[in-house]
Order: C-alpha cells, then structure tokens, then sequence
C-alpha cells in the first residue's frame, strides 16, 4: 500500500507537529518529498525535514540543481496525494484564487493526486469569511479539507484553528492512502436532504436536515474512485465536485429521480429524510387567513416509500438505509433492515448530542444484515462518511470474492 506523498509546508508556528508527520510517515514505510514555503523555512530549517524523510527538500521554483526534469511538474505527477499542513490563510487564498507564485502553489495546479489541506490558523483568522469562502470554493473544486481542531492556540487565544496531533495527521494520510481508488468502478446513486411537501405556493413542510451526511458521502465515495450520482433535497450546500447532482423539492420527485437512476447503480445510499406524508392537495392559490378563521385542517396522504420500493427489487445491489430515530434505536433500525430489505442500515439517536439533524458532527451504529452491529464513535461527518464506506467496501467485497 505504501505510496508517496508530497508534503506541502506553510509558515504557521504548527510546523513543528508537521515534523513528526513527516517521520511518521517514513516509519510507515511512505516515500515523502517535501515542499517548503519561504515562509516555513523560516520556522524550521529544510535540514530537519531532510533528515527525517531521507529526501532532498525543495523550496525554490527556480533552481538548476535538478537536472532533466522541472521540479514543479515532476513533483506533481509523482505523488499519489499532495498534503498541504499547515495550511495558512495566505496559501488557503492564493489556491482559491488559482495563482502560482512560489513552488508549493505551482505544484497544487499542476498535479492530477489529490490535494488536501490542513489548516491551522488563530481562530478568528479562521473564522474569517474570506477564510471559509475561500475553503467553500476550494472545496468545490475537489480539495479535501480537514477541519482543524479546538483548544488553546499558539496566540494564547482558546478555539478552533489547532493542527490536530501528529499521530492523527499521520493516520488520516494512511488511511487516506490506503482508500484512494478502493471504491472504484463503483456506481453510487446516494440521497441527501429533506424534502419539502408543498401546501400552497409560498408554503411547504420539512424537517431539519441540512444533507451534510449525504453530501460527505457522495465527495467521499468520488475521492475513492466511486462513480456518484447525488439526488438532493434542497440544501445551502455547494454542489461536491466530480459529482453528478440532479436537485429535487419534493418526496415524489426524489422517488422519480431515484428510479430513473437505479439501473445504473451498484451501490444504493438512502441518506435523505424523506417527509412520510404530503398534503393531500397543493393550493393553487395562497391560503388565505380571512378564509380560515382560527383553525385550518390539513389532510396529509403517504408518500412513496422510497427505499422500501428499491428494497423490492434491488437485484444485485447493495442497499444501506438509514434510521434517524429518538427511541429503541436498534429495535427500530433492525426493524426496518428487515421490512426494507436492505444490505445495512446506518442508525443514529437524533435527540444525543453532536448527533442528527443539521450538526456537522454525528455518532452512527452499522447494523448488516448478517446480524452485526458496528459502534462508531463521535465524528466529523466527514470521517463518518468514510467509516460507512468502509463497511459498504467490506460487504461488497465479501459478496464478490
Ligand atoms: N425513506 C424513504 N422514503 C420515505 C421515507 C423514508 O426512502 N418515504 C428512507 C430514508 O431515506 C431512510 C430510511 O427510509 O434511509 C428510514 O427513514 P425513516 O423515516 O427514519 O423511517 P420510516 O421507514 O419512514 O419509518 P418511521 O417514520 O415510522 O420511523
């Protein structure tokens, strides 16, 4: 598995973590070239990440010590993923706006691997608008960007904008590494979002989901090789690249899109919180109060099911559900394993902490339908995302050995 990683280095006081990084990686047996900001240089000599790697470190665009070969575009091609860490607000901009003015930035534009970003900032600095409207677009490109963590800062300032510790930096490329391509040829058709149910034009019913968790899905399973198609409920989220996004409003449109699409999956993920029931009749017209008085009656009639229809006559694919629930978790989610016919169900008590409904963390139980139950810890939705394809990956590969 081991493969080669191209350590990008910017001048935030994080460097000295990114230094373990580096000898963390080599111990793992993983070839790492690393590329230095001027800025970095002048936190951490280019000796010690020499020493560490075992490899020449390169700071400069215009050299003449590499004979036959132009650094920036040797180097990108090499490697298998491009780690910027820290990331700093300076070199987060300069990507966004797509220039290359040292080497570093010049390799992220020229390299096909993908690039992925820790950034490590004071947490105002982070907070930034510019700061995250610069992540927001980077990420609609394809980077991959790892949330920093919470704590004290170097500036004596508590929030979050910290490196995350070495040993988790390093593991995160591991496993990175070891996931990249791992789902391809997959076809994923996954769903995400609410839906709303109209009730007259400027009216509708919905519930709170956000379509994080089946945005994080859909990028992850394309950053692994997975050929993905996301039918969405409306969301505020910025489309994930790569992706083929076809937006839907409502229940019916998402069964419709669904089915459209089904023949050309492998693998089907029903993350959307589909509303169960739909007025019975859309008003043509704004319902008026002068027409209504005091109380109105709205007569609500199922909606399709959607996973249950594909659980009928899923052939071949793999089906995993999810189960957002505030009792019984497991009784429930074995439940509807069972009644649906799926292959997994993802379940989560929406009413625990950092868990559900429009948070960006969540902590999910896998339940397949061999019986076992996998407990996940708390997360990113992000990390979650690739825990659940892990375990779609397993079963997968179990089916087809
Ligand atoms: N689902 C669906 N179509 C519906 C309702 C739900 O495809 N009309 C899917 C969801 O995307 C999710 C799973 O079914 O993957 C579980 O949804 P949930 O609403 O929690 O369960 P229900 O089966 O509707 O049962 P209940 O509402 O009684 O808990």
């Amino acid at each position: 598995m081991p493969g080669k990683v191209l350590l990008g280095v910017c001048g935030g006081i994080a460097v000295y973590k990114v230094v373990s990084v580096a000898s963390g990686l080599r111990r793992q047996g993983i070839d790492v070239q690393v590329v230095m900001t001027e800025a970095a240089t002048r936190l951490v000599a280019p000796l010690t990440f020499q020493t560490l790697t075992g490899n020449r470190v390169y700071t400069d665009i215009f050299t003449t010590e590499q004979p036959g070969g132009v650094p920036h575009i040797t180097l990108a091609q090499e490697a298998d993923l491009v780690v910027i860490a820290p990331a700093t607000a300076n070199v987060i901009g300069k990507l966004a706006a797509g220039l290359g003015d040292d080497l570093l930035t010049t390799v992220v534009l020229a390299t096909k691997a993908p690039v992925v970003l820790f950034p490590a900032m004071n947490v105002n600095m982070f907070q930034n608008p510019v700061v995250q409207s610069n992540l927001d677009r980077l990420r609609s490109f394809g980077f991959e960007i790892v949330a920093p963590a919470s704590g004290e800062l170097a500036c004596g300032q508590v929030g979050q904008g910290r490196l995350p510790e070495p040993e988790h930096v390093t593991s995160w490329i591991v496993d990175r590494l070891a996931r990249r391509q791992d789902l391809a040829p997959l076809r994923f058709l996954i769903t995400a979002g609410p839906t709303r149910e109209h009730i007259d034009p400027v009216r509708f019913l919905s519930n709170p989901s956000s379509g994080r968790m089946g945005y994080a899905l859909a990028a992850a399973a394309h950053h692994r090789g997975g050929n993905v198609t996301l039918v969405s409920g409306p969301t505020e989220l910025p489309p994930p690249a790569g992706v083929k996004l076809i937006n839907v409003t409502s229940a019916r449109q998402m069964r419709d899109a669904v089915m459209e699409h089904l023949p050309e999956s492998d693998v089907v993920i029903k993350a959307a919180a589909v509303a169960d029931y739909r007025p019975a009749q859309v008003e043509a017209q704004k319902i008026k109060k002068s027409e209504h008085g005091e109380t109105i009656t709205l007569e609500m009639v199922r909606n399709p099911d959607i996973l249950a229809e594909i659980g009928a006559q899923k052939g071949q694919r793999l089906l995993v559900g999810f189960a957002a629930e505030t009792r019984n978790l497991m009784e429930n989610a074995a439940a509807k394993l069972q009644a649906k016919h799926l292959d997994m169900i993802v379940a989560n008590d929406v009413r625990e902490a950092g868990s559900g409904f429009a948070v960006a963390t969540n902590r999910v139980r896998i339940l397949t339908n061999d019986g076992h139950c996998q407990e996940l810890p708390l997360g990113p939705k992000e990390q979650v995302a690739d825990w659940i394809l892990d375990a779609v990956r397993k079963v997968w590969q179990s089916r087809n050995d």
